[in-house]
């Protein structure tokens, strides 16, 4: 491998923002691996990217599994020899429900992805990334931190902020190794995250009603785009952003200032 050239590992990177982040990183010379649950569709990026001249690894691997991610990570630099940014970004919805009626294993399997798969995810890189420095970008959302009016987003919302407080006490635990912590927050962004929802029928009992006779998307009318996304994380794991760390971005078309 030449020097200089910087590796990466994106979890959740088989569809939408991960895919995105994925294509834009290799596209600047990145190798890229690529951690997702959906094997086959994470070998089509593989693929594309290949096509285009670029390296990837495809590794099927469920980030809330402690020996999955390690193992991730131990392939990526038994081949590549390093990690410089990690993009923590696999994430569900879950099933949205009221909390009186929601389960505790809905609550669990929504922490255990989001939050616990966030950890371990960084927490298997650190060994690797702070021999160099690097980045670490995690993929929360407005939910939890900007926006608090989906009904039924309890779950989802607590493991967003969940995200960013993890974030925070990261960047500050790992400055001393020159590694940035920071975490996206989108907005709606056109990807394949609905079909991982499901709505319990009680959430309309919960719903408070909100009309937004212009629309609730203030900037673009509409959803952000994937690639939109990928700009961000292209910046946060530059040396353009060489003095950001510990911080939130929102990325939203102003949606959640206006919802809220
Ligand atoms: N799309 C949005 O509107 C939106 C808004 C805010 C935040 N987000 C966040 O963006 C991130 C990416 O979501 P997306 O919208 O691109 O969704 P997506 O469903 O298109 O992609 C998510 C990918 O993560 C993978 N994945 C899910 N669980 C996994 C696990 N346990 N281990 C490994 N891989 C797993 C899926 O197979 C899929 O390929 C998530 O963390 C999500 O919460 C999305």
């Amino acid at each position: 491998m030449k020097k200089g050239i910087q590796v990466v590992v994106i979890t959740g990177a088989a569809s939408g923002i991960g895919r995105a982040c994925a294509l834009r990183l290799a596209s600047k010379g990145m190798y890229v691996g690529l951690l997702d649950l959906n094997e086959s569709e994470a070998m089509k990026v593989q693929s594309t990217i290949e096509l285009n001249g670029g390296k990837a690894r495809t590794i099927q691997c469920d980030i809330a599994k402690s020996h999955d991610i390690q193992q991730a990570n131990e392939k990526i630099v038994s081949k590549w020899g390093k990690v410089d940014v990690v993009c923590a970004n696999a994430g569900i919805a879950g099933r949205l429900s009221p909390i009186d009626s929601m389960s505790e294993e809905e609550w669990d399997t929504t922490m255990s992805v989001n939050v616990k798969g966030t950890f371990l995810t960084v927490k298997h890189a650190i060994p690797y990334v702070k021999k160099q420095g690097g980045s670490i970008i995690i993929t929360s959302s407005v939910s939890g931190n900007r926006m608090f009016s989906q009904a039924g987003f309890a779950a989802y919302s607590t493991s967003k902020a969940s995200q960013v407080a993890f974030m925070k006490m990261a960047a500050l635990e790992l400055a001393k190794y020159k590694i940035r912590v920071n975490a996206i927050c989108p907005g709606a962004i056109e990807t394949n995250i609905g079909e991982s929802i499901e709505t319990s029928p009680n959430v309309k009992k919960v719903e408070i009603p909100i009309t937004f006779p212009e629309g609730d998307q203030p900037l673009e009318h509409g959803p952000g785009q994937p690639e939109q996304v990928a700009d961000l994380v292209e910046f946060l794991a530059s040396n353009r952003s060489s003095h950001i760390t510990g911080t939130e971005i929102y990325i939203d078309g102003g949606e959640s200032l206006l919802r809220g």
